[in-house]
């Protein structure tokens, strides 16, 4: 395959989405746009991933530390103008150059392979990546001549009615050939409704200049969506997470309601998984095979082995990674914690920075006290301990293995191996108390 460099335009201020958090940074599946974006480009075989930044771009710059080359594009005075900030970036270039806008995460590596592949099996000076769809608004529309040939972008709001009407529309993907775009690119003006520097309006000059432009359309035009505001980033959540659950089912895992279940993108789950209703699985989260999840469970950046059963009404938070065959039941929290393999946390409980061995089994109500209100500490649990119900376990504090801890008991010193822990109060009966208080009471009345 022809070598090419990616360009990504980034800069933008993205006000459509009112937010003080800049467009690209926004997640889809729990991964900013940017990244689905430079990720894509990456894996379609870009030798060298340059992005344009400029609005909130401190913030773009820092997020991806050395995994792109970043220019600025100070003042954005459009897509062209950024196109043209990035241009020593390509000086002493004249290969293919592949242009993505940041706002387009959905866009797969094999589309932006074909497009290449398309360009320079064509010998084309560029070829724009278009789709169909059945609402245009706010793309610019590709206009073609008689012939069925690309003769211009038009912005939808420099467009007339009958241009409106077009539905082929520009995904803002193209593939140029470098030296020819940065020759045309200068001859771009603001002479428009937005007085911006289009980008869009190279493929017009170029066509002027009798050079070789094609348009290519998408065959899946979900793949094209532009993010411009948070009803479309709702859109692409739903697109992006329907790829992802087709994925995980196409992989073994069962997932008993697919409308309910919302499994983030970087997220792996091994086969014969089941997963219940209403269950949120994210981040860097790997889940092993022949578990059972949910229903109504929240996994977040944890580690879950096999034959685990999670669920229902659990949360593990970040930093927990759980052994084989352990389960976590009904209104439990783990957080940044270890469980060996084969551990039962069954009901109601919280275990926060807990090491805890194989075969432990932790009684209802059971609660790792880990923070005393300025550092938090660490709960050491070994292998075959039995921690009563209800009971609390103070840290720092070790239970030794195969210790018993009696139910109820607030555990403040460390317990050896083998021992049983008693820390509550004694039970003292005192018999005949309920008569005595009714004679006195009756006494007083009488009186
Ligand atoms: C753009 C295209 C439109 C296309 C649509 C597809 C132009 C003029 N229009 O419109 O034809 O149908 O995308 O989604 O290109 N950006 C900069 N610097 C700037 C301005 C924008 O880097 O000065 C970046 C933005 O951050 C964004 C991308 O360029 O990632 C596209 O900009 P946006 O304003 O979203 O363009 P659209 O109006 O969507
Ligand atoms: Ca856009």
């Amino acid at each position: 395959m022809a070598s090419f460099v990616g360009l990504v335009l980034a800069a933008g201020h993205g006000k459509r989405m009112k937010s003080a958090l800049p467009k690209p940074l926004h997640p889809v599946a729990g991964i900013p746009m940017i990244d689905h974006v430079v990720g894509s480009l990456v894996r379609s075989g870009a030798s060298r991933v340059v992005v344009v930044v400029g609005h909130g771009g401190e913030l773009i710059e820092e997020h991806l530390a050395g995994r792109a080359e970043i220019v600025w594009q100070r003042e954005q005075l459009g897509t062209g103008h950024a196109v043209l900030a990035a241009g020593p970036a390509f000086d002493g270039y004249d290969g293919n150059i592949l242009i993505v806008p940041a706002d387009v995460p959905l866009l797969t590596s094999e589309s932006l392979q074909q497009l290449v592949e398309e360009q320079s099996g064509s010998a084309s000076d560029a070829t724009i990546l278009s789709m169909c769809v059945d609402d245009p608004t706010d793309y610019g529309r590709v206009v073609r001549d008689s012939k069925g040939n690309v003769a211009a972008i038009v912005e939808h709001c420099d467009a007339t009615e009958e241009i409106r009407a077009i539905r082929e529309v520009n995904t803002g993907v193209f593939c140029f050939d470098s030296r020819t775009l940065f020759n045309a690119l200068p001859r771009i003006s603001t002479d428009n409704k937005q007085g911006e520097y289009y980008l869009t309006d190279v493929i017009a000059i170029m066509i002027s200049q009798g050079l070789s432009v094609r348009a290519v359309a998408l065959k899946d035009a979900s793949e094209g969506l532009g993010i411009n505001s948070r009803v479309e980033l709702s859109k692409a959540e739903q697109i992006m997470g329907d790829r992802k659950r087709r994925e995980v089912m196409e992989s073994g895992v069962t997932l008993i309601d697919p409308a309910t279940t919302f499994i983030d993108a970087s997220v792996e789950i091994g086969s014969d998984t089941v997963i219940m209703p209403f269950t949120i699985i994210a981040g860097n989260s790997k889940i092993g095979g022949s578990c059972n999840i949910g229903p109504y469970v929240y996994i977040r950046d944890s580690e879950v082995g096999s034959g685990c059963n999670i669920g229902p009404f659990s949360y593990l938070r970040p930093g927990t990674s759980l052994a084989d065959r352990v389960k976590v039941g009904d209104f439990v929290e783990v957080k940044k914690s270890t469980v060996g393999e084969g551990s039962k946390i069954p009901h109601l409980s919280y275990i926060g920075d807990t090491v805890m061995g194989s075969h432990v089994n932790i009684g209802a109500g059971t609660i790792t006290c880990n923070y005393d209100g300025e550092t938090k500490h660490t709960t050491i649990i070994e292998d075959g301990a039995f921690v009563g119900a209800n009971s609390n376990l103070v840290a720092p504090v070790k239970v030794g293995s195969d210790a018993y801890i009696a139910t109820g008991s607030t555990v403040t010193s460390h317990v050896p191996a083998g021992a049983l822990a008693i820390a509550r109060a004694r039970q003292e009966n005192k018999d005949g108390w309920v008569a005595k208080r009714r004679a006195a009471r009756l006494s007083k009345e009488e009186k």
